[in-house]
């Protein structure tokens, strides 16, 4: 790929169109990347992906195909196949190609081992990537030169907002913060609705109403730029509801330790997993 974006000559391969893969491709697509320089490689396309890349036309195959050198190689398969899979994904790699790895635990020096001498990225998305409201963090070995990193903060972007890291180490913080972020949430509207359920509302009224709170409450943040903590203080009257509930969730035995010992739980996870 040209610093300019990728072209049939110097394609953008992705390797897994899963879940996070198919998210990227869909943004891709979307951003205006033109599919016949967007090659896929994966043995099984499902789902709205396997749709996507028939409607588009694009090139799928179930193994590298040989005798093609990429301009970046997106490596979105699971960190547990990545050691086997390196080896066959070595020739896709020549001295222009970058290559962004969005699987969480694989570091740059297990990378650098499986693939020799090449400019690498390793990043970390979430979820939300799904629906074009991710956000990404990205750190580079010392040969991703500005242009490269120009063009992956490009093809990261295409699924939300991406930021830069110096050092690998942070990647473990940001993976237990954003990276599993997602679920803390998803749990806590888990957890709305069970309450409610106990204050006395059917299951599916509980689940309704716990559902549509979060995903307003996302969305008021998403559009505001107050913090989330000038959002609360604005819907808290002194002595009202809110405060009454506050009061329990700030409490010095409330939700920051239980929120914060989960994140170093995560954190620790994560070096576990990168060691
Ligand atoms: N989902 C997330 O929220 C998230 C967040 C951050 C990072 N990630 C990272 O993103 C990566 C992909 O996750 P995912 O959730 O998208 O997983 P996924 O849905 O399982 O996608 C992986 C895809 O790769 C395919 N595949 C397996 N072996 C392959 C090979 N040798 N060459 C090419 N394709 C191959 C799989 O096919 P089969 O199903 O046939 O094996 C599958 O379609 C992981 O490394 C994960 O750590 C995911």
């Amino acid at each position: 790929m040209t610093e300019k974006g990728p072209t049939p000559e110097r394609p953008l391969v992705l390797v897994g169109a899963g879940k996070m893969g198919g998210a990227l491709l869909a943004g891709w697509l979307d951003g205006g990347i033109p599919p016949d320089a967007i090659v896929v490689v994966e043995p099984s396309p499902a789902g709205d992906t396997a749709r996507l890349l028939a409607e588009a036309g694009i090139a799928t195959h179930a193994s590298p195909p040989p005798d093609l050198t990429a301009g970046v190689v997106v490596l979105a398969i699971k960190p547990q196949i990545m050691g086997d899979a390196l080896p066959a994904l070595k020739s896709l790699v020549g001295p222009e190609t970058t290559v962004l790895s969005i699987a969480a635990g694989t570091t740059l020096a297990n990378l650098e081992s499986g693939l020799g001498p090449a400019a690498i990225v390793r990043s970390i998305p979430n979820t939300p990537a799904q629906v074009g409201r991710g956000v990404t963090a990205a750190v580079a070995n010392s040969r991703v030169g500005d242009g490269a990193r120009g063009v992956v903060t490009q093809l990261l972007e295409a699924v939300g907002a991406v930021a830069w890291v110096e050092e690998e180490a942070m990647i473990d913080a940001v993976t237990a913060v954003s990276g599993s972020g997602p679920a803390y949430v998803f749990l806590f509207a888990e957890c709305l609705t069970q309450a409610a359920v106990e204050a006395g509302l059917p299951r599916d009224v509980a689940e309704r109403f716990a559902r549509a709170t979060v995903e307003g409450a996302g969305e008021l943040l998403f559009r505001s730029e107050l913090s989330p903590a000038e959002l609360r203080k604005n819907v808290t009257s002194p002595n009202g509801t809110t405060a009454a509930a506050l009061a329990v969730l700030m409490a010095d035995d409330g939700l920051q330790p239980l929120v914060t010992r989960a994140v170093a739980a995560a954190k620790r996870r994560s070096e576990e997993l990168s060691g």
